[in-house]
């Protein structure tokens, strides 16, 4: 790695934590592990923390790679334009030195800065995220965690020799040819298996993708993609809708969950259902374009009405996953949900009709829903216990049960998006 800086860059290591020195040599967290394998970083990594003490407890944390500074105005004359993390210890919550931080990324952009906070409330990640701090973590915090921050952020920055999301081509946004396709599911009844659907298409897609695939959970009230994918996420839409009028592909980025066993990004739904009503129709829309930028798919999930905010997804939609399970309460809701889609002009084109359970002992016929709803089946998704299990132990069943027929199935709906040899290669993680 080369030399970033005009002077001897004895602060500055680029191949990441654990192999380069520093000008002191931090301690090590007693308690507190490095991952098993850390990722390569290629980018320099500044922790900044005014108090002598945690300093060293965070510096031992991240590991040796990492120059440390009391301040912001310390850091600032060592930048020469090679791309840095700067991690801002939990003494750079006050204004003035957020006030500090926005003046230092507005002038520099090879600047990418993470805030580790005593606690997070909303009105910290607002000043936080309105002077360009990319992502706030809480402690207790855990090496995992500042170094999949950095290194998402790395991603990010404009210079960076390294700028790639991991494993995947640059999200760029000036990369028109490129604009993702948005797949929404959607039925007209609760429990129709929506999410499960959803989660798993999304997990597929991933694996098969060479780009990002996100997963949006607009159930606002009550999503449960977190819940079955076992995630704990640390940004909701309702960050993205906080900071709307900046929104881009980075900041959008530090607001996903990587779900890391398929490397399928995930944009959670508010915590509490109270914060529905804070995300309207404009904000969402403008949240799936950021998204499609950069992502080769984005599937959203939602929930089981229309509302303003289902209306503006399905009209940016390329799909619309129209799920139903097999029994006469869905099939009548079913129609009653096509003849809305026919009164509001949704081009036909766009739907998909995905039957779940469709081997129910119920015993409906599929050419009998078929011809009632005038619409043919394009997916058939049996009905299996292995689901629900999944769904409990918080794994999709997709990876629970890879050689089950309900994963061959969903297998079978992920080709009519993204077929296994379109993808360039299938990624496991
Ligand atoms: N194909 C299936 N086979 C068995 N159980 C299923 C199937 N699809 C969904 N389920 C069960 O139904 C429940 C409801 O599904 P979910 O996806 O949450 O519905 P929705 O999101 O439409 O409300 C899930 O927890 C899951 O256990
Ligand atoms: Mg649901």
């Amino acid at each position: 790695m080369s030399s970033f800086f005009a002077e001897e860059p004895d602060w500055y290591r680029a191949e990441a934590h654990g192999q380069s020195s520093t000008a002191t040599e931090p301690p090590r967290g007693p308690s507190l592990a490095a991952p098993a394998a850390p990722p390569a970083l290629r980018v320099a990594v500044a922790l900044i923390e005014r108090d002598p003490n945690l300093r060293d407890c965070l510096a031992g944390l991240i590991g040796q790679g990492v120059s440390v500074f009391s301040s912001i105005e310390e850091l600032a004359p060592r930048l020469n334009g090679t791309p840095v993390v700067a991690i801002l210890g939990p003494s750079c919550i006050h204004d003035g030195d957020l006030a500090s931080v926005d003046r230092l990324i507005q002038q520099r952009n090879e600047v990418g800065a993470i805030l580790i906070a005593p606690e997070l409330s909303t009105a910290l990640l607002r000043s936080a995220l309105r002077a360009g701090v990319k992502d706030v973590l809480t402690l207790p915090v855990t090496a995992e965690q500042i170094f999949e921050a950095v290194e998402r952020i790395a991603n990010t920055l404009k210079s960076s020799p390294a700028a790639q999301f991991p494993g995947q081509t640059k999200p760029d946004d000036s990369d028109p040819g490129e604009i993702g396709k948005v797949i929404t599911a959607f039925s007209t009844k609760g429990g129709a298996g929506k999410s499960v659907i959803a989660a798993n298409l999304a997990v597929l897609l991933a694996m098969r993708s060479d780009r990002p695939v996100c997963l949006v959970d607009a159930d606002l009230q009550f999503g449960d993609v977190s819940v079955m994918l076992k995630l704990a996420p640390q940004h909701t839409i309702v960050d993205a809708v906080a900071s709307i009028d900046r929104l881009d592909t980075s900041l959008l980025q530090s607001l996903l969950t990587l779900h890391p066993a398929s490397g399928l990004y995930v944009l959670a739904a508010p915590l509490e259902p109270a914060f529905a009503d804070q995300i309207g129709a404009a904000e969402m829309v403008k949240i799936i374009e950021v998204l499609r930028r950069f992502c080769s798919h984005v599937v959203v999930d939602t929930p089981a009405y229309f509302n303003d905010v289902v209306l503006g997804l399905i009209e940016v939609s390329d799909n619309v996953l129209l799920v139903a399970g097999m029994d006469v309460p869905n099939i009548k809701n079913l129609k009653i949900g096509l003849q809305t889609l026919r009164l509001l002009n949704t081009p036909k084109e766009k739907l998909r009709l995905v039957l779940n359970r469709a081997n129910s002992k119920a015993r409906l016929d599929v050419s009998e829903v078929e011809r009632t709803l005038q619409v043919n089946a394009d997916a058939l998704i049996p009905s299996d216990v292995v689901v629900p299990q999944a769904v409990n132990k918080g794994v999709p069943v997709v990876l629970a049960s890879p050689r089950s027929t309900v994963t061959k199935a969903f297998e079978a709906l992920a080709d009519l998006f993204l077929p296994v040899e379109a993808g360039k290669r299938r990624r496991r993680r």
